[in-house]
C-alpha cells in the first residue's frame, strides 16, 4: 500500500499509551516467537471487509460495530461471546428490516484488549500505582506486582482471541446465524417491550422464509440464509504486538494485520506524526479513526491523506465521538473538510466515549438517554448536511449487566453495583442494546422514507 514502508518505522516515532517493559529480552522473545505464529485472520477477508465497507460509504449497507470496551482474561467464556453475537444478530436483524439494507456486522472482540488511559498512574486509599491498561499488558489486580507490564499477556491474548475468533466463525457458519433461527436470538432478560417488537418482526421473517421454503428456497438451497459474515475489530494500541502479527498477504504482496480484520486508532493515539498512525496507514485493513471534540480540521485533513492516500472507499471509517450536545459543535466542520477534500469515508457514530460520568455511587457510568441523544444529534447533522451515517460504534455485552443507567429496565445509580463487570467503560446491555438499533433503525427508516419521496 505504502510504498517503503516497514512494520517497524512506528518504532522511530513519538509513541504515546505504550508501555514501558521492564524486561527487553523477554519482551524480544515473546515477539519473536509471536512473529512465528498464524496470523488470526486471512488478508482476503480483510479485503471484503473494506469492499463491504465501501458499500457502507456509498450509503448501500450500515456498519454495526460493537463489543466489550475490553475484553479480560477473566470473563472469557463461549457464554459471553455467544451472548454478544446473539445480541449483534439481533440488532442486525431489526436493523435491516427497519433500513432495507444489508448490515455489516463487526464484533470489538478476538483482539481488544489495550487501552488507552487518562492517567497513568490510579490512587486507591493513598496508594498509587500504574493504571491498568487492558489484560494484554498488565493484571487489573491493584497490586505493584499485577500492574507491572508483562509481555506474555500478549501470548495470553493471541491465545484467547485464536479461541474466540474459531467460535465467532462457528457460530456465523455453523448453523446458529441460519436467519431461519431468528425467532431464537432473543435473550431472557430484554425487557419484555423490547422483546415484543423483535418477536413480531422475526414473525414476519419467518412467515417469509415460509413462503420461500414452499417455493423451494431454503438454507440448503440458498446458503447465504445459513451464514453471516462477522468481522472482528481491535484498537491497535500495542504496537509490538500488531507488528509481530503482520504479515505479506500473499495475493497482493501488500502488509497486513493478522491481528483482526479492522483495526482502529483512539482518540489518544491519532497524533499524525505518531507512532499508531505510522502503524496503521502501512496495513491494508479497514482502518477507523475515532473524532473527538479535539480533532482539527488541519489534522483530519493530514490524518485523511496519510491513512488513505489513495481516497480508496472502505479504507477509513471516522469514528464520531463528541458526546450528547456537542455534535452539532464538532461534525459538521468535519463533515465540511472531508467534502472539500473529496475524501471517501465512512462515517460513523460513537455515543459511548463522549457520554462516560462518574455517578453518585462512585461508578463510572453513562446515562442512556445521553447515548440515545448523540446518536439522533449524528443522524440530524447528517440529515441536514446531505451525508450519509454509515454506522454505528457501540460499548455493549449480551449479558444482563448494570453499567449504563435508563433505558426501558431504568437502571438507576443505586443498581449499577448489582452486576457491573466491565474491566473498563461501562457496556450497553442486551435490552439497552436493543431499544438503541428500534431508534437507528427508525431513524434509517426516516432516511429511507425521505430519500423515496424526494426521487418520486
Ligand atoms: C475505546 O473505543 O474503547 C476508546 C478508548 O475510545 P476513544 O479512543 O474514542 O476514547
Ligand atoms: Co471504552
Amino acid at each position: 500500500m505504502t510504498k517503503g514502508w516497514t512494520k517497524s518505522d512506528w518504532r522511530a516515532k513519538p509513541r504515546v499509551q505504550m508501555p514501558d517493559y521492564p524486561d527487553a529480552a523477554a519482551l524480544s522473545a515473546i515477539e519473536a516467537q509471536l512473529a512465528k505464529y498464524p496470523p488470526l485472520v486471512f488478508a482476503g477477508e480483510a479485503r471484503r471487509l473494506r469492499a463491504e465497507l465501501a458499500d457502507v460509504a456509498a450509503g448501500r449497507a450500515f456498519l454495526l460495530q460493537g463489543g466489550d470496551c475490553a475484553e479480560s482474561f477473566a470473563e472469557f467464556s463461549a457464554d459471553n461471546i455467544r451472548d454478544t453475537f446473539k445480541v449483534m444478530l439481533q440488532m442486525a436483524v431489526v436493523l435491516t428490516w427497519g433500513a432495507k439494507l444489508p448490515v455489516v456486522k463487526v464484533g470489538r472482540m478476538a483482539g481488544q484488549f489495550a487501552k488507552p488511559r487518562s492517567a497513568p498512574t490510579e490512587l486507591v486509599g493513598g496508594t498509587e500505582l500504574p493504571s491498568y491498561r487492558g489484560d494484554i499488558i498488565n493484571g487489573f489486580e491493584f497490586t505493584a506486582e499485577s500492574r507491572v507490564p508483562d509481555p506474555n499477556r500478549m501470548l495470553m491474548a493471541y491465545t484467547q482471541a485464536a479461541a474466540s475468533l474459531n467460535l465467532l466463525r462457528a457460530f456465523s457458519t455453523g448453523g446458529f446465524a441460519d436467519i431461519h433461527r431468528v425467532q431464537s436470538w432473543i435473550s431472557g432478560f430484554v425487557e419484555e417491550d423490547e422483546a415484543e417488537r423483535y418477536r413480531e418482526i422475526a414473525g414476519r421473517i419467518q412467515d417469509a422464509m415460509d413462503f420461500m421454503a414452499a417455493a423451494g428456497v431454503t438454507s440448503d438451497t440458498a446458503h447465504e440464509l445459513g451464514k453471516v459474515d462477522f468481522y472482528t475489530s481491535h484498537e491497535a494500541l500495542l504496537l509490538e504486538y500488531e507488528e509481530a502479527l503482520c504479515r505479506i498477504d500473499s495475493t497482493t504482496g501488500l502488509p497486513v494485520a493478522g491481528s483482526g480484520h479492522m483495526i482502529w486508532i483512539g482518540d489518544r493515539t491519532r497524533q499524525p506524526d505518531g507512532a499508531h498512525v505510522e502503524f496503521c496507514r502501512g496495513v491494508q485493513n479497514p482502518i477507523g479513526l475515532k473524532c473527538g471534540p479535539t480533532t482539527t480540521v488541519e489534522d483530519l485533513k493530514v490524518l485523511m491523506s496519510r491513512l488513505n492516500p489513495h481516497n480508496e472507499p472502505g479504507r477509513l471509517t471516522l469514528i464520531a465521538r463528541f458526546g450528547a450536545g456537542k455534535v452539532a459543535d464538532n461534525l459538521p466542520r468535519l463533515i465540511r473538510t472531508v467534502r472539500e477534500e473529496g475524501a471517501e469515508v465512512v462515517w460513523s457514530c460513537d455515543p459511548m466515549h463522549g457520554n462516560t460520568i462518574k455517578s453518585s455511587s462512585g461508578y463510572k457510568t453513562r446515562p442512556f438517554e445521553s447515548v440515545l441523544r448523540e446518536v439522533r444529534e449524528f443522524f440530524q447533522i447528517h440529515k441536514a448536511e446531505g451525508t450519509i451515517p454509515g454506522g454505528v460504534h457501540f460499548e455493549m455485552t449480551g449479558k444482563d449487566v448494570t453499567e449504563c443507567t435508563g433505558g426501558v429496565r431504568a437502571v438507576s445509580d443505586e443498581n449499577l453495583s448489582d452486576r457491573y463487570h466491565t474491566a473498563c467503560d461501562p457496556r450497553l446491555n442486551a435490552s439497552q442494546s436493543l431499544e438503541l438499533a428500534f431508534l437507528v433503525a427508525e431513524e434509517l427508516n426516516d432516511r429511507r422514507t425521505a430519500a423515496r419521496a424526494a426521487s418520486a
